[in-house]
């Protein structure tokens, strides 16, 4: 058992994940140099990045600005070599509806996780407009071979409520004869529909329903990204549960489309102030105060699911340590994200002593059962390995955590800023 220290002080988190990735794409497909500050140095945009470099557009990497010198729609040249997505799946699905576009064949692929995350929710879709896409092991997941050919615009009813999925059509729609549309049963994150619509694309959003016009042209932006809230969650959770904790986290998206979070533990009773609201490139940003207090359980379903995705398995840490019963559901999205993190977290949450159990499309967990440290391996999945850094910080005793470096991913200094904060 080691002492339990509070949360204190200020602390700014690294730029927004899917922001980072879609000022690159965007960057390069523009005409003239886009310029992004606070870009965030993770593993997976870094990706990104390779694959635009791969591509003939130059793209420069200093540690306070990332200039992308974009050659226009029509710029992209033929990789020399495999497009390497690494563990991205926003890279991987977002550059396939660039790719269907191109005049000239791809192919794509990654890590042995992204190999098994299914790509038939892009491929369905951009078939329809005209792509030629095939799973090259027949599977329905990447490697991908992609050729690009002229499409044309559609109305795609989604299945799911996925951002990429969504980003994926708007952006071979970019390229389409006519309108091109996505209905999903619930919104997903907006980034695409605000940023493309910055950069002089014709967008627009009624409902569920986002539509692009093909644009003529897209002009280079100053894009300032904001703190990601996936990247605060694991903050805010720590600060809300550990007694004593009293930590401000400037600089934090709040796009509603993302802010589910938010919402759900302010519900069960946690002490959020948001301060200084204001927009930042086109996005609503905050600092968020947030002082410790009991939590009671929550109902966590329905339109608020795509909210608050990415951060579920740290709510579900949050959940152990609250009085009563949380349900998740809605939630089945979880079993494809880097790891099943349905499975993952219902057997490693079990393992430290919570009592969970897992459902067919989320959990349910009563709260209030003493936790404590065993060895807990990440899968890899860089949400596994900080949600449980999380408990283990909360609960007194730290699990061992195999791979937990894969934080790389998305906050490449997550261990030191915690550090910082419980000074
Ligand atoms: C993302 C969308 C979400 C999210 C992922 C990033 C994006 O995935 O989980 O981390 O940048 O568009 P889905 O669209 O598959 O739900």
């Amino acid at each position: 058992m080691t002492k339990i220290k509070p949360l204190r002080g200020e602390l700014a988190v690294p730029g927004d994940k899917s922001i980072s990735h879609r000022s690159i794409m965007f960057g390069a497909l523009a005409r003239g140099t886009t310029r992004v500050t606070n870009f965030l140095q993770g593993a997976d945009c870094l990706s990104t990045i390779d694959c635009f470099r791969a591509m003939g557009i130059s793209i420069e990497n200093h540690t306070d600005e990332v200039l992308i010198h974009g050659k226009g729609l029509h710029g992209l040249s033929q990789p020399a070599d495999v497009l390497d997505c690494g563990n991205s799946g926003t890279t991987t699905r977002l550059i396939s509806g660039i790719l269907s576009a191109q005049p000239f064949t791809t192919e794509l692929t990654g890590d042995a996780s992204i190999r098994k995350r299914p790509m038939g929710r892009i491929m369905t879709p951009l078939s329809q407009m005209g792509a030629k896409i095939t799973s090259l092991d027949n599977n329905g997941c990447a490697p991908l071979r992609i050729c690009g050919q002229k499409l044309h615009g559609i109305h795609y009813q989604s299945p799911v409520a996925s951002a990429q999925v969504k980003s994926a059509i708007l952006l071979a729609g970019l390229y389409a004869d006519g309108i091109t549309r996505v209905t999903e049963p619930y919104v997903s994150r907006n980034h695409t529909e605000l940023m493309l619509g910055g950069f002089g694309a014709r967008v627009s959003c009624e409902g569920t329903t986002a539509s692009i016009k093909p644009p003529d042209e897209l002009f280079a932006q100053e894009i300032a990204v904001p703190g990601d809230i996936s990247s605060a969650a694991y903050f805010l959770t720590a600060a809300a549960l550990i007694p004593g904790s009293e930590l401000l986290i400037k600089n934090v998206g709040i796009n509603p489309t993302r802010d589910g979070i938010l919402r759900v533990y302010q519900a069960m009773g946690a002490d959020i102030t948001l301060l200084n609201e204001r927009i930042c490139s086109g996005e609503p940003v905050a600092d968020l105060l947030v002082k410790s207090a009991p939590l009671c359980g929550s109902d966590i379903g329905g339109s608020l699911i795509p909210t608050l995705i990415d951060e579920l398995p740290v709510i579900a840490v949050a959940a152990c340590f609250a009085e009563g019963t949380t349900v998740i559901r809605d939630a089945a999205e979880l079993k494809v994200k880097e790891s099943n993190r349905i499975a993952v977290m219902v057997e490693s949450l079990s393992a430290m002593g919570a009592d969970v159990t897992e459902t067919e499309d989320g959990m349910i967990i009563h709260g209030g059962r003493p936790l404590h440290g065993v060895v807990i391996d990440s899968h890899l999945d860089h949400r596994i390995a900080m949600s449980f850094t999380v408990a283990g910080l909360i609960c007194g005793e730290m699990p061992e955590i195999t791979g937990r470096d894969c934080v790389r991913i998305s906050y490449p200094n997550f261990y030191e800023d915690l550090d910082r904060c419980m000074k």
